[in-house]
């Protein structure tokens, strides 16, 4: 572990403006501000960003946070699943011997919580003048790295070893010359710094980049793993939540343990009871009921009562058709229709989901997917009779 040293960190190098008055500070979540200089306090009362969660905690009013920062966790030990990750890391800090980080993976799988509760470990008094935090609501340019970055990390700090670490969140949204650009700097400054950058997408970070750094991939959590984490703010909050109204929050979450908070919070205000309606409503997904009737019609009904049936049912309920193509697929699995047939009808809903990603009509999007089902029965009676 680096040593910790009482005196108030000195820096020295070419960037004169980066003295630990001025240090730039960049918050890492949804509402983040720059934090220069005098404006710190300002932003850190107005910003309830995770940089400052562990010293926004404190200073805001909490029950004003929302749940998913609130319950950031504070700490490694906090963190559900990706222990493997964590431990490895804490062994690289034990041994003095922390290389750059990349961390990629869906949202919501706690990448910024991982980094924002190590360098919380690591720093614990002098992270403002420390860490360098930037994200997608900065400028990520070439010019970037050249001042912010460089100024940030050719400064040296005198009585204190302990190296200088930059986070760059939301890393895939960095240009390819700031990626060029970075990966000098990351050798030139590896004395004195190391570099975190996290993204979604390992495919956008440059080769380059990607061998200069170790790197963890924060898979999506299982309903397993998100369970007790979510229980615990239930019980925290005190909410009342029936056994399916949690299970069709762990199942609208999809391994995201951000969703599943927004989720939770937003029925908890909304609602007394957190239960299963209450979940499919608050979020506008479609009910299991709903969805239910929606493939009877596509199994058993003609052509055209079908299509005017789900028109009329999505314009009553203000579903969309997206949604209801995502909810029929995973029915579809379960449909007991010969091999053949499920291939092609999976395959053609893929085509229109795509398609209704790409801004087609709704309209014509809905009688695509009727006549899929209505050629997947025919195909389905004429290979019963053959055989
Ligand atoms: N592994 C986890 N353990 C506990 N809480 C988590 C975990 N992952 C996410 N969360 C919760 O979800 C919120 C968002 O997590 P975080 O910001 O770390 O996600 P992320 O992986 O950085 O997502 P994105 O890619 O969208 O930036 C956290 O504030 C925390 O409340
Ligand atoms: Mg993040």
């Amino acid at each position: 572990m680096p040593e910790k040293e009482s005196e108030e960190p000195m820096e020295v190098g070419s960037n004169e403006k980066d003295n630990n008055d001025d240090v730039i500070v960049v918050s890492s979540s949804d509402a983040e501000v720059a934090v220069v200089g005098e404006d710190k306090d300002k932003s850190a009362k107005s910003s309830s960003s995770s940089s400052k969660s562990g010293k926004g905690g404190k200073s805001g009013d909490a029950s004003l946070l929302p749940w998913v920062e609130k319950y950031r966790p504070a700490v490694l030990g906090d963190l559900i699943s990706h222990q493997d990750i964590t431990s490895t890391i804490q062994k690289f800090i034990d041994m003095d011997q922390l290389p750059h980080l990349l961390f990629y993976g869906p949202p919501g799988t706690g990448k910024t919580s991982t980094i924002l509760a190590l360098v919380k470990q690591l720093y614990p008094k002098d992270y403002q003048s420390q860490v360098l935090e930037l994200n997608a609501s900065d400028d990520r340019g070439i010019n970037v790295v050249r001042e912010t970055i460089v100024g940030f990390a050719s400064t040296r700090t005198m009585f204190n070893k302990k190296f200088k670490f930059v986070i760059l969140d939301e890393a895939d949204a960095m240009t390819n010359d700031a990626q060029n650009a970075l990966r000098r700097v990351m050798e030139k400054y590896t004395e004195n710094t190391r570099f975190c950058l996290i993204c979604n997408y390992l495919s956008k970070i440059i080769p380059a980049i990607q061998s200069r750094c170790t790197r963890f991939r924060f898979g999506p959590l299982s309903a397993d793993q998100m369970m007790p984490r979510i229980q615990h703010v239930i019980d925290s909050e005190n909410v009342t939540v029936t056994e399916d109204g949690l299970n069709a929050i762990l199942s609208l979450a999809t391994g995201d343990m951000r969703r599943s908070l927004n989720i939770l919070q937003s029925c908890a205000t909304a609602y007394k009871t957190v239960d299963e309606e209450s979940v499919y409503i608050c979020t506008g997904n479609p009910s299991k009921q709903d969805i239910n009737s929606i493939v009877q019609w596509l199994l058993n009904k003609d052509f055209s009562s079908c299509v005017d049936g789900i028109h009329d049912f999505c314009s009553i309920k203000g579903y969309s058709l997206q949604d209801i193509v995502t909810q029929v697929h995973l029915y579809c699995v379960k449909i007991d229709f010969p091999h053949s047939v499920k291939c092609k009808l999976l395959s053609k809903m893929a085509d229109i989901e795509e398609r209704l990603l790409g801004g087609a009509s709704e309209f014509l999007q809905l009688t695509a997917l009727v006549a899929s089902f209505t050629s997947a029965r025919h195909e389905a009676i004429e290979l019963a009779a053959t055989s």
